[in-house]
Protein backbone atom coordinates (compact mmCIF):
# COMPACT_ATOMS: atom_id res chain seq x y z
CA UNK A 1 0.00 0.00 0.00
CA UNK A 2 1.75 3.03 -1.04
CA UNK A 3 2.70 5.62 2.04
CA UNK A 4 0.48 8.40 0.57
CA UNK A 5 -2.89 6.51 0.79
CA UNK A 6 -3.71 6.43 4.34
CA UNK A 7 -2.33 10.62 4.70
CA UNK A 8 -6.07 12.27 5.23
CA UNK A 9 -5.49 16.11 4.87
CA UNK A 10 -7.49 17.90 7.79
CA UNK A 11 -8.12 21.54 7.48
CA UNK A 12 -5.07 22.29 10.06
CA UNK A 13 -2.88 19.36 9.51
CA UNK A 14 -2.26 16.25 8.29
CA UNK A 15 -3.23 12.63 9.61
CA UNK A 16 -0.63 10.27 8.74
CA UNK A 17 -1.32 6.72 9.60
CA UNK A 18 1.07 3.61 8.36
CA UNK A 19 4.11 2.09 8.86
CA UNK A 20 6.23 4.90 7.80
CA UNK A 21 5.46 7.13 10.81
CA UNK A 22 8.80 7.06 11.98
CA UNK A 23 10.45 8.07 8.68
CA UNK A 24 7.88 11.15 8.62
CA UNK A 25 8.49 12.20 11.90
CA UNK A 26 11.72 12.17 11.31
CA UNK A 27 11.29 14.51 8.18
CA UNK A 28 8.52 16.90 10.16
CA UNK A 29 11.25 17.11 13.08
CA UNK A 30 13.96 18.26 10.74
CA UNK A 31 11.63 20.63 8.98
CA UNK A 32 10.36 22.05 11.62
CA UNK A 33 12.80 23.59 13.86
CA UNK A 34 11.50 23.27 17.51
CA UNK A 35 13.94 25.04 20.36
CA UNK A 36 13.09 21.78 22.86
CA UNK A 37 11.11 18.54 22.17
CA UNK A 38 9.19 16.88 25.52
CA UNK A 39 7.48 13.55 25.13
CA UNK A 40 4.55 12.78 27.44
CA UNK A 41 4.37 9.21 28.12
CA UNK A 42 2.67 6.44 30.92
CA UNK A 43 4.90 3.64 32.56
CA UNK A 44 3.41 1.43 29.77
CA UNK A 45 4.20 3.21 26.79
CA UNK A 46 7.61 4.25 27.85
CA UNK A 47 7.80 0.75 28.23
CA UNK A 48 6.45 -0.31 24.96
CA UNK A 49 6.18 2.68 22.53
CA UNK A 50 9.26 4.80 23.42
CA UNK A 51 12.04 2.49 22.51
CA UNK A 52 11.14 1.92 19.26
CA UNK A 53 10.32 5.22 18.40
CA UNK A 54 13.80 6.61 19.79
CA UNK A 55 15.57 4.00 17.87
CA UNK A 56 14.07 4.91 14.75
CA UNK A 57 14.44 8.98 15.04
CA UNK A 58 17.19 10.30 16.08
CA UNK A 59 16.04 13.66 17.07
CA UNK A 60 14.67 12.11 19.92
CA UNK A 61 17.45 11.01 21.29
CA UNK A 62 17.96 14.52 23.45
CA UNK A 63 14.28 15.35 24.07
CA UNK A 64 13.10 15.27 27.70
CA UNK A 65 10.52 12.76 28.71
CA UNK A 66 7.67 13.87 31.20
CA UNK A 67 5.89 10.11 32.83
CA UNK A 68 2.75 10.42 34.55
CA UNK A 69 0.66 6.87 35.69
CA UNK A 70 -1.59 5.31 33.47
CA UNK A 71 -5.26 5.59 34.01
CA UNK A 72 -8.18 7.62 33.72
CA UNK A 73 -8.19 8.63 37.42
CA UNK A 74 -5.08 10.86 36.92
CA UNK A 75 -6.68 12.34 33.84
CA UNK A 76 -7.12 15.62 36.18
CA UNK A 77 -5.96 19.61 36.78
CA UNK A 78 -3.65 18.31 39.68
CA UNK A 79 -1.59 15.71 36.75
CA UNK A 80 -1.76 18.55 34.08
CA UNK A 81 -0.32 21.29 36.72
CA UNK A 82 2.37 19.05 37.83
CA UNK A 83 3.49 18.77 33.93
CA UNK A 84 3.24 22.55 33.81
CA UNK A 85 5.54 22.75 36.64
CA UNK A 86 7.87 20.36 34.85
CA UNK A 87 7.92 22.23 32.11
CA UNK A 88 8.79 25.50 33.13
CA UNK A 89 11.69 23.90 35.27
CA UNK A 90 13.17 22.26 32.01
CA UNK A 91 12.70 25.54 30.34
CA UNK A 92 10.09 24.72 27.59
CA UNK A 93 9.38 27.97 25.59
CA UNK A 94 7.12 28.83 23.17
CA UNK A 95 8.82 27.24 20.36
CA UNK A 96 8.89 24.40 22.15
CA UNK A 97 7.24 20.80 21.10
CA UNK A 98 5.21 18.39 23.17
CA UNK A 99 4.82 14.60 21.45
CA UNK A 100 1.97 13.40 23.21
CA UNK A 101 3.12 9.03 23.08
CA UNK A 102 -0.37 7.63 24.98
CA UNK A 103 -3.86 6.22 24.63
CA UNK A 104 -6.56 8.48 24.92
CA UNK A 105 -5.69 10.07 28.24
CA UNK A 106 -2.33 11.06 27.48
CA UNK A 107 -3.64 12.76 23.85
CA UNK A 108 -6.70 14.25 25.42
CA UNK A 109 -4.42 15.65 28.61
CA UNK A 110 -1.28 16.39 26.43
CA UNK A 111 -3.23 18.43 24.14
CA UNK A 112 -4.60 20.51 26.96
CA UNK A 113 -1.77 20.86 28.51
CA UNK A 114 0.32 21.78 25.42
CA UNK A 115 -2.62 24.22 24.68
CA UNK A 116 -2.40 26.24 28.22
CA UNK A 117 0.91 26.33 28.42
CA UNK A 118 2.25 29.74 27.61
CA UNK A 119 -1.10 30.29 25.81
CA UNK A 120 -0.22 27.51 23.60
CA UNK A 121 2.57 25.82 22.45
CA UNK A 122 3.15 22.98 19.37
CA UNK A 123 1.96 19.63 20.38
CA UNK A 124 1.66 16.24 18.16
CA UNK A 125 -0.28 13.32 18.65
CA UNK A 126 1.11 10.02 18.41
CA UNK A 127 -1.57 7.54 19.68
CA UNK A 128 -0.68 4.03 21.11
CA UNK A 129 -4.09 2.53 21.86
CA UNK A 130 -7.09 1.28 18.59
CA UNK A 131 -9.07 3.98 20.81
CA UNK A 132 -6.82 6.97 20.49
CA UNK A 133 -5.75 5.59 17.27
CA UNK A 134 -9.12 6.00 15.49
CA UNK A 135 -11.16 8.14 17.89
CA UNK A 136 -9.51 10.13 20.66
CA UNK A 137 -6.75 11.56 19.06
CA UNK A 138 -8.33 13.36 15.88
CA UNK A 139 -10.75 15.30 15.67
CA UNK A 140 -9.09 18.42 18.16
CA UNK A 141 -11.00 17.99 21.55
CA UNK A 142 -8.61 17.91 24.39
CA UNK A 143 -9.37 18.04 27.90
CA UNK A 144 -9.34 16.73 31.91
CA UNK A 145 -12.21 15.21 34.20
CA UNK A 146 -13.44 17.18 37.12
CA UNK A 147 -14.89 15.77 40.47
CA UNK A 148 -15.17 12.55 38.19
CA UNK A 149 -16.83 14.33 35.38
CA UNK A 150 -16.05 13.24 32.46
CA UNK A 151 -14.01 16.07 30.21
CA UNK A 152 -15.84 18.95 31.96
CA UNK A 153 -12.72 21.35 31.40
CA UNK A 154 -10.92 21.41 28.01
CA UNK A 155 -10.70 23.06 24.62
CA UNK A 156 -10.61 22.58 21.03
CA UNK A 157 -7.18 22.55 20.53
CA UNK A 158 -5.48 20.33 16.53
CA UNK A 159 -2.54 19.05 17.20
CA UNK A 160 0.16 20.43 14.64
CA UNK A 161 0.17 16.36 13.18
CA UNK A 162 -1.56 13.33 13.77
CA UNK A 163 0.85 10.48 13.35
CA UNK A 164 -0.98 7.10 13.58
CA UNK A 165 1.40 4.05 13.79
CA UNK A 166 -0.31 1.24 13.63
CA UNK A 167 2.61 -1.57 15.11
CA UNK A 168 2.42 -0.05 18.12
CA UNK A 169 -0.56 -2.08 18.89
CA UNK A 170 1.14 -4.79 19.44
CA UNK A 171 1.76 -4.49 22.90
CA UNK A 172 -1.88 -3.43 23.87
CA UNK A 173 -3.47 -6.21 26.10
CA UNK A 174 -6.66 -7.76 23.71
CA UNK A 175 -8.80 -6.18 26.22
CA UNK A 176 -7.67 -2.68 25.28
CA UNK A 177 -8.05 -3.57 21.56
CA UNK A 178 -11.81 -4.42 21.97
CA UNK A 179 -12.80 -1.09 24.22
CA UNK A 180 -11.18 0.78 20.84
CA UNK A 181 -13.20 -1.81 18.76
CA UNK A 182 -16.56 -0.44 20.44
CA UNK A 183 -15.80 3.10 18.97
CA UNK A 184 -15.51 1.87 15.14
CA UNK A 185 -18.24 -0.59 15.99
CA UNK A 186 -20.08 3.20 16.69
CA UNK A 187 -18.80 4.58 13.26
CA UNK A 188 -20.75 1.73 11.45
CA UNK A 189 -23.46 2.20 13.91
CA UNK A 190 -23.92 5.86 12.78
CA UNK A 191 -23.05 6.24 9.25
CA UNK A 192 -22.23 2.81 7.11
CA UNK A 193 -23.82 -0.72 7.62
CA UNK A 194 -21.12 -1.95 4.97
CA UNK A 195 -18.43 -0.95 7.48
CA UNK A 196 -20.71 -2.52 10.32
CA UNK A 197 -20.97 -5.53 9.06
CA UNK A 198 -17.06 -5.77 7.86
CA UNK A 199 -15.95 -5.04 11.49
CA UNK A 200 -18.66 -7.67 12.57
CA UNK A 201 -16.79 -10.34 10.73
CA UNK A 202 -13.05 -8.95 12.01
CA UNK A 203 -11.49 -9.10 15.41
CA UNK A 204 -9.65 -6.86 17.14
CA UNK A 205 -6.97 -8.91 17.54
CA UNK A 206 -6.48 -9.12 13.45
CA UNK A 207 -3.57 -6.92 12.92
CA UNK A 208 -3.65 -7.06 9.09
CA UNK A 209 -6.45 -4.89 9.50
CA UNK A 210 -5.53 -2.31 11.61
CA UNK A 211 -4.23 0.32 8.73
CA UNK A 212 -7.91 0.08 7.14
CA UNK A 213 -9.88 -0.35 10.05
CA UNK A 214 -8.01 2.95 11.47
CA UNK A 215 -8.41 4.87 8.22
CA UNK A 216 -11.59 4.25 7.48
CA UNK A 217 -12.33 5.27 11.13
CA UNK A 218 -10.44 8.36 10.76
CA UNK A 219 -12.29 9.19 7.55
CA UNK A 220 -15.70 8.69 9.15
CA UNK A 221 -14.60 11.00 12.37
CA UNK A 222 -13.27 13.65 10.13
CA UNK A 223 -16.04 13.34 7.81
CA UNK A 224 -18.37 15.01 11.09
CA UNK A 225 -15.56 17.00 12.80
CA UNK A 226 -14.46 19.01 10.07
CA UNK A 227 -17.66 20.46 9.25
CA UNK A 228 -18.75 21.10 12.87
CA UNK A 229 -16.05 21.48 14.94
CA UNK A 230 -17.90 22.63 17.99
CA UNK A 231 -20.14 20.24 17.78
CA UNK A 232 -23.41 22.54 17.16
CA UNK A 233 -24.69 19.85 14.12
CA UNK A 234 -23.64 16.68 13.00
CA UNK A 235 -21.11 15.71 14.48
CA UNK A 236 -23.31 15.07 17.81
CA UNK A 237 -23.65 12.03 15.43
CA UNK A 238 -20.80 10.20 16.90
CA UNK A 239 -21.86 10.92 20.49
CA UNK A 240 -24.01 7.58 19.99
CA UNK A 241 -23.82 5.09 23.03
CA UNK A 242 -22.22 8.14 24.76
CA UNK A 243 -24.97 9.91 26.65
CA UNK A 244 -25.49 6.41 28.77
CA UNK A 245 -22.40 5.27 28.04
CA UNK A 246 -20.34 8.51 30.05
CA UNK A 247 -22.83 7.97 32.89
CA UNK A 248 -21.90 4.53 33.39
CA UNK A 249 -18.21 5.60 33.04
CA UNK A 250 -17.69 8.10 35.48
CA UNK A 251 -20.55 6.00 37.88
CA UNK A 252 -17.43 3.56 37.69
CA UNK A 253 -15.26 6.39 38.04
CA UNK A 254 -16.66 7.76 41.45
CA UNK A 255 -17.02 4.33 42.90
CA UNK A 256 -13.20 3.86 41.89
CA UNK A 257 -14.16 1.00 40.48
CA UNK A 258 -11.50 0.86 37.50
CA UNK A 259 -12.43 -2.41 36.32
CA UNK A 260 -14.65 -0.78 33.09
CA UNK A 261 -12.60 0.37 30.09
CA UNK A 262 -14.18 3.71 27.95
CA UNK A 263 -15.40 1.23 25.15
CA UNK A 264 -16.91 -1.21 27.37
CA UNK A 265 -18.86 1.38 28.85
CA UNK A 266 -20.00 2.74 25.39
CA UNK A 267 -21.11 -0.50 24.60
CA UNK A 268 -23.55 -0.64 27.38
CA UNK A 269 -24.49 2.72 25.83
CA UNK A 270 -25.27 1.72 22.63
CA UNK A 271 -27.03 -1.20 23.44
CA UNK A 272 -29.36 0.92 26.06
CA UNK A 273 -29.85 3.64 23.07
CA UNK A 274 -30.36 1.44 20.12
CA UNK A 275 -33.05 0.34 22.36
CA UNK A 276 -34.21 3.73 22.67
CA UNK A 277 -33.67 4.14 18.86
CA UNK A 278 -36.56 0.83 18.45
CA UNK A 279 -38.74 3.06 20.64
CA UNK A 280 -38.34 6.86 19.31
CA UNK A 281 -36.62 6.47 15.99
CA UNK A 282 -38.06 3.55 14.39
CA UNK A 283 -35.21 1.29 14.83
CA UNK A 284 -36.28 -2.50 13.31
CA UNK A 285 -36.48 -5.11 16.41
CA UNK A 286 -34.53 -7.21 14.08
CA UNK A 287 -31.51 -4.75 13.87
CA UNK A 288 -31.83 -3.94 18.04
CA UNK A 289 -31.25 -7.65 18.21
CA UNK A 290 -28.31 -7.56 15.83
CA UNK A 291 -26.75 -4.99 17.94
CA UNK A 292 -27.42 -6.20 21.37
CA UNK A 293 -26.12 -9.77 19.70
CA UNK A 294 -22.91 -8.67 18.31
CA UNK A 295 -21.75 -6.49 21.45
CA UNK A 296 -23.21 -8.59 24.07
CA UNK A 297 -20.35 -11.05 22.31
CA UNK A 298 -18.07 -9.17 22.26
CA UNK A 299 -18.10 -7.26 25.78
CA UNK A 300 -18.52 -9.02 29.62
CA UNK A 301 -21.88 -8.28 30.82
CA UNK A 302 -21.81 -5.51 33.40
CA UNK A 303 -24.24 -5.93 36.54
CA UNK A 304 -25.45 -2.65 36.79
CA UNK A 305 -27.41 -1.96 40.30
CA UNK A 306 -30.68 -0.43 39.82
CA UNK A 307 -30.47 1.22 42.99
CA UNK A 308 -28.11 3.12 40.78
CA UNK A 309 -29.95 4.69 38.65
CA UNK A 310 -31.04 7.57 40.14
CA UNK A 311 -27.57 8.62 40.04
CA UNK A 312 -27.04 7.29 36.48
CA UNK A 313 -29.84 9.77 35.10
CA UNK A 314 -28.40 12.86 37.27
CA UNK A 315 -24.51 11.93 35.42
CA UNK A 316 -26.27 12.18 32.09
CA UNK A 317 -28.06 15.59 33.35
CA UNK A 318 -24.39 16.47 33.68
CA UNK A 319 -23.79 16.21 30.39
CA UNK A 320 -22.28 18.63 28.42
CA UNK A 321 -24.03 17.89 25.30
CA UNK A 322 -27.32 18.90 27.15
CA UNK A 323 -28.72 21.86 26.75
CA UNK A 324 -31.28 23.10 29.52
CA UNK A 325 -32.17 20.32 31.33
CA UNK A 326 -33.05 18.13 28.20
CA UNK A 327 -30.77 14.92 28.18
CA UNK A 328 -29.90 14.51 24.48
CA UNK A 329 -29.47 11.54 22.40
CA UNK A 330 -28.35 10.72 18.98
CA UNK A 331 -30.54 7.65 17.76
CA UNK A 332 -30.43 5.53 15.05
CA UNK A 333 -33.59 5.28 12.64
CA UNK A 334 -31.26 2.11 11.40
CA UNK A 335 -28.42 0.64 11.16
CA UNK A 336 -25.97 2.86 9.57
CA UNK A 337 -28.28 5.84 9.89
CA UNK A 338 -28.45 8.49 12.48
CA UNK A 339 -30.81 11.20 13.65
CA UNK A 340 -29.42 13.81 16.21
CA UNK A 341 -31.41 15.90 19.49
CA UNK A 342 -33.49 13.17 20.53
CA UNK A 343 -34.69 13.42 23.83
CA UNK A 344 -36.85 11.27 26.33
CA UNK A 345 -37.82 11.02 30.29
CA UNK A 346 -35.92 9.11 32.77
CA UNK A 347 -38.55 6.53 33.14
CA UNK A 348 -37.80 5.83 29.52
CA UNK A 349 -34.32 5.51 30.04
CA UNK A 350 -34.62 3.44 32.94
CA UNK A 351 -36.29 0.87 30.39
CA UNK A 352 -33.42 0.80 28.56
CA UNK A 353 -30.99 0.55 31.26
CA UNK A 354 -33.28 -2.54 32.24
CA UNK A 355 -33.25 -3.86 28.23
CA UNK A 356 -29.64 -4.38 28.94
CA UNK A 357 -30.16 -5.67 32.51
CA UNK A 358 -32.28 -8.22 30.49
CA UNK A 359 -29.74 -9.37 28.12
CA UNK A 360 -26.98 -9.50 30.70
CA UNK A 361 -29.10 -11.78 32.75
CA UNK A 362 -29.91 -14.28 29.67
CA UNK A 363 -26.11 -14.34 28.85
CA UNK A 364 -25.80 -15.19 32.67
CA UNK A 365 -28.04 -18.03 32.82
CA UNK A 366 -26.93 -19.51 29.45
CA UNK A 367 -23.67 -19.37 30.06
CA UNK A 368 -24.68 -21.38 33.49
CA UNK A 369 -27.11 -23.73 31.82
CA UNK A 370 -25.30 -23.64 28.43
CA UNK A 371 -28.51 -22.97 26.40
N1 LIG B 1 -10.83 13.52 22.53
C1 LIG B 1 -11.70 12.70 22.04
O1 LIG B 1 -12.36 12.97 21.03
C2 LIG B 1 -11.90 11.36 22.69
C3 LIG B 1 -12.62 10.36 22.05
C4 LIG B 1 -12.73 9.11 22.66
C5 LIG B 1 -12.13 8.88 23.89
N2 LIG B 1 -11.44 9.88 24.50
C6 LIG B 1 -10.79 9.66 25.79
O2 LIG B 1 -9.79 8.65 25.65
C7 LIG B 1 -9.57 8.05 26.92
C8 LIG B 1 -9.46 6.56 26.78
O3 LIG B 1 -8.38 6.26 25.93
P1 LIG B 1 -7.63 4.85 25.98
O4 LIG B 1 -8.62 3.76 25.94
O5 LIG B 1 -6.60 4.91 24.92
O6 LIG B 1 -7.03 4.82 27.45
P2 LIG B 1 -5.57 4.98 28.09
O7 LIG B 1 -4.86 6.14 27.56
O8 LIG B 1 -5.79 4.90 29.54
O9 LIG B 1 -4.80 3.67 27.61
C9 LIG B 1 -5.24 2.42 28.01
C10 LIG B 1 -4.11 1.60 28.68
O10 LIG B 1 -3.23 1.10 27.68
C11 LIG B 1 -1.88 1.41 28.02
N3 LIG B 1 -1.18 1.51 26.75
C12 LIG B 1 -1.26 2.52 25.86
N4 LIG B 1 -0.61 2.18 24.74
C13 LIG B 1 -0.09 0.95 24.92
C14 LIG B 1 0.65 0.06 24.10
N5 LIG B 1 0.93 0.37 22.83
N6 LIG B 1 1.01 -1.14 24.61
C15 LIG B 1 0.65 -1.49 25.87
N7 LIG B 1 -0.08 -0.70 26.69
C16 LIG B 1 -0.44 0.50 26.21
C17 LIG B 1 -1.99 2.67 28.82
O11 LIG B 1 -0.86 2.86 29.62
C18 LIG B 1 -3.25 2.40 29.64
O12 LIG B 1 -2.92 1.58 30.73
C19 LIG B 1 -10.71 8.48 27.81
O13 LIG B 1 -10.22 9.43 28.71
C20 LIG B 1 -11.70 9.12 26.84
O14 LIG B 1 -12.46 10.13 27.44
C21 LIG B 1 -11.32 11.09 23.92
ZN1 LIG C 1 -15.84 7.40 23.04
Amino acid sequence: MPATFNSIAAATHTIHIGDNIPSLLSSFLKKHKFSSIFILVDENTLQHCLPSLIGQVKQLAEAELIELESGESHKTLDTCIGVWQALTELGADRKSLLINLGGGVITDMGGFIASAYKRGIAFINLPTTLLAQIDASAGGKTGVDLDGLKNQIGFFADPMALFIYPPFLKTLPERELNSGYAEALKHGLITDRAYWEKLCFLLPTDESAWEEIVAESVRIKLRFTETDKRESGNRKKLNFGHTIGHAVESFFLEQNQTSLLHGEAIAIGMICESFLSSKLTGLPAEELEEIGQVLMNRYKPVELDSLNDHRLIELMQHDKKNSGKNINFTLLTQIGESVIDQQTNPAEIIVALNYYRSLVHSMNHKNLHGT
